[in-house]
């Protein structure tokens, strides 16, 4: 080492190139071959570091620490550019792997709604064509909204109509999974005034075994109207624009006399069984007709019930099942596959 002043200043500007590379490398691996100029093998500094020895004395400490603090530096700038990669790595790992639930990939379906769920959605839907509104209310009923306003009192013999869940909760007999969505219109006038026109779509359970055409838990949708002056006529015609539009023109309905509590006069309503075309099979008990459901005008004794004055209002109310529609608008033999989540089944829908 002939001249230290020009040693050193050539060790500084070697010191600035691997400074200036440093903070520009972008890769871990360009570090360990920037650290290896700076301490390895053909390091200039270790290099001169070996030198030390053959220069004067005077020099010796002066060098030495150049040399030293030089090294000292751009180990420190290793290790910072070292770490900045690593948290830049981490952050853009973070990035990739973060899971985007408003993410939309539209390649594969995977899911739909069911059957049922679609009808209830479709059925709303001619309704709200029609003017009504969407209202609904718990599965969970109290005596007084499953029976008792509906004027059923406790022992009436049309009780024997719905076989009920009761709940252990309570005093016994008050509370029970509902046996139809009837209740919803108790809930509705008592909490709205008429005019009312409104469809109640949920789930209702029964006591009933399993057959073609029942099963203990199942749909129904309710329809209410309270207005001034309504008539047999309107429901009658209501119904049929329903079952038109949902069974389409060709299908044919009917209404016979029945009976209900809440309603006087009573109907039950059928169309023509789609799965034998009428002439009779299993699923119709060989009649030709299914029942979808009840209807009538509202009993007087119901809307005293809830508060409306029966000489002034008058209503229609009706109630069907949805499973039931189903089976019928797809020619389904058997209702219960409607419920049991059978994949071969549902994907076909
Ligand atoms: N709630 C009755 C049933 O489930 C159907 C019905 C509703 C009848 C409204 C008349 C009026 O069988």
């Amino acid at each position: 080492m002939s001249d230290p002043a020009s040693e050193l200043s050539e060790l500084t500007s070697v010191e600035a190139s691997i400074a200036l590379r440093i903070a520009t490398a972008s890769e871990p691996d360009e570090l360990s071959a920037l650290a290896n100029e700076v301490n390895g093998r053909g390091s200039v500094f270790v290099a001169a570091r070996r030198q030390i020895g053959s220069l004067p004395p005077d020099e010796r400490r002066q060098v030495g620490r150049a040399v030293h603090d030089a090294m000292k530096r751009l180990e420190s700038l290793l290790i910072q550019r070292r770490e900045e990669l690593e948290a830049s790595g981490e952050e853009l790992r973070r990035r990739v792997e973060r899971l985007d639930l408003t993410e939309v990939v539209p390649v594969r379906r995977r899911g739909h709604l069911h059957l049922v769920s679609q009808a209830q959605m479709e059925l709303e839907d001619v309704f709200l064509g029609m003017g009504f509104v969407v209202a609904e209310g718990p599965e969970i009923e109290t005596d007084w909204y499953n029976f008792e306003a509906l004027n059923m009192p406790r022992d009436h013999p049309a009780r024997g109509m719905f076989d009920t869940f009761y709940l252990r909760a309570g005093e016994p007999g008050s509370l029970m999974l509902r046996t139809h969505t009837s209740p919803v219109q108790v809930r509705l006038m008592e909490s709205e005034s008429p005019p009312i026109s409104a469809v109640m779509p949920g789930v209702v359970h029964r006591r009933d075994t399993a057959d073609a055409r029942h099963t203990p838990t199942f749909h129904q949708i309710e329809g209410l109207v309270v207005d001034q002056g309504v008539t047999f006529a309107d429901l009658a015609g209501t119904i049929e624009a329903f079952t038109g539009a949902y069974f389409g023109p060709s299908s044919r309905s009917r209404l016979r006399p029945s009976y209900f509590p809440f309603t006087e006069p009573s109907a039950e309503f059928e169309i023509t069984c789609t799965i034998c075309g009428g002439s009779g099979c299993r699923t119709c008990s060989g009649t030709g007709w299914i029942e979808l459901g009840g209807c009538g005008l509202v009993d007087p004794a119901v809307f005293e019930a809830v508060g409306i004055d029966p000489e002034v209002w008058t209503g229609f109310a009706f109630g069907f099942g949805i499973d039931r529609c189903v089976q019928m608008r797809h020619g389904i033999a058997d209702i219960r596959v409607l419920m049991e989540n059978d994949l071969r089944f549902l994907e076909q829908f």
